[in-house]
């Protein structure tokens, strides 16, 4: 098999995981996940989003966690996710280094998580862009394999989008299976497209695992050369305005499947699972993650 030798394991479950849970997590809690991901390796880490707390009221100490993380750790990457200027904004003066802008590559899904029509976005991006310039700025594709209300996205609307996110100078993108519905045989079509369009870009990829399909896209993603990954801790997750979204990949099952590959990490395994078991714990939520259930480490 012709695989990368290293991967980049971004872990979202601070955000992505935690923005799914309805019952408050205190901020401590949050905290504590973020050092135990720290000493598990992991290097750059989603650890909030900047959004209005009526929408997910979960991250309404984003503030707080951003900067406790940036002030204590100053070897890892936070990063947060934003939808709009005003989150962008926050981030910044809370001293994060680089945001997620989100927009979806379907109208109704962009409409329903942002309350915003995907052009309405795109020029948000570009004030965003303009006005700090010292900010990393990744545009995230959500819906990009298949939207819960539009169904199918042609993979023309998602590089129409990476043109204009290159074309205002954003520094990245990932393409996100929002609710899970991607198929290996789809992700190489959609992968093969974009690197015919994008062959030197670094892409990442945010496979959510609601149909037990995100390890096996991920060995496509491998094989086309893409090795970059979003993924959370104990396969937490799933968008709240997506009807039928479940768990990200699991970080410690990414982990493992890429270490067992012979592709380097810079994680460690049983620190990753023991991220997922602290979860657990602490926070008692049902975690998919194979595993958090399974290792005897
Ligand atoms: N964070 C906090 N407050 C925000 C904000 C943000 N990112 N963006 C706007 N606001 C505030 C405005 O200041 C304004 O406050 P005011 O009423 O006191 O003046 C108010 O929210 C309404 O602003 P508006 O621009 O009209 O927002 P909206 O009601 O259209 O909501 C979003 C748009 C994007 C803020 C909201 O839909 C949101 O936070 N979505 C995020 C969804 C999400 O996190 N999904 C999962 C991750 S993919
Ligand atoms: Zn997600």
């Amino acid at each position: 098999m012709l695989l990368p030798e290293k991967a980049k394991i971004i872990e979202v479950g601070p955000r992505d995981g935690f923005q799914n849970l309805e019952e408050f997590i205190p901020t401590d809690v949050k905290l504590e996940v973020v050092d135990r991901m720290v000493s598990a390796g992991f290097k750059k880490i989603q650890v909030t989003s900047f959004v209005h707390p009526k929408a997910i009221p979960q991250m309404k100490d984003a503030k707080e966690v951003a900067k406790a993380a940036v002030e204590k750790y100053k070897d890892v990457e936070f990063v947060a996710l934003v939808p709009n200027f005003h989150g962008a904004k926050a981030a910044y003066e809370a001293g994060i280094g680089e945001v997620s802008c989100v927009i979806s590559a379907s109208e109704a899904h962009n409409k329903a998580n942002i309350r915003r029509t995907v052009e309405e976005s795109l020029l948000e991006l570009e004030k965003i862009r303009s006005e700090f310039k010292t900010l990393k700025i990744k545009l995230d594709i959500a819906t990009a394999f298949g939207c819960p209300f539009d169904g199918k996205v042609p993979v023309e609307n998602v590089i129409a989008m990476m043109d204009r996110a290159y074309g205002m100078g954003i520094d990245g993108v990932c393409l996100c299976d929002t609710i899970g519905v991607a198929n290996p045989a789809q992700v190489d079509e959609v992968l093969k497209a974009v690197k015919a369009a994008y062959q030197d870009k670094e892409i990442g990829l945010h496979m959510h695992d609601t149909r037990g399909m995100a390890l096996a896209n991920i060995v496509v993603a491998l094989q086309n050369g893409f090795n970059l990954f979003e993924a959370a801790a104990g396969g937490l997750g799933g968008c709240p305005f997506a009807p039928g979204a479940a768990g990200n990949v699991a970080s410690e099952d990414l982990v493992n499947m890429l270490e067992e590959m012979g592709v380097s990490t810079g994680v460690d395994l049983e620190k990753a699972v023991g991220v997922a078991r602290l979860i657990k714990e602490k926070i008692k939520p049902e975690l998919t993650g194979h595993m958090v259930n399974v290792c005897n480490c």
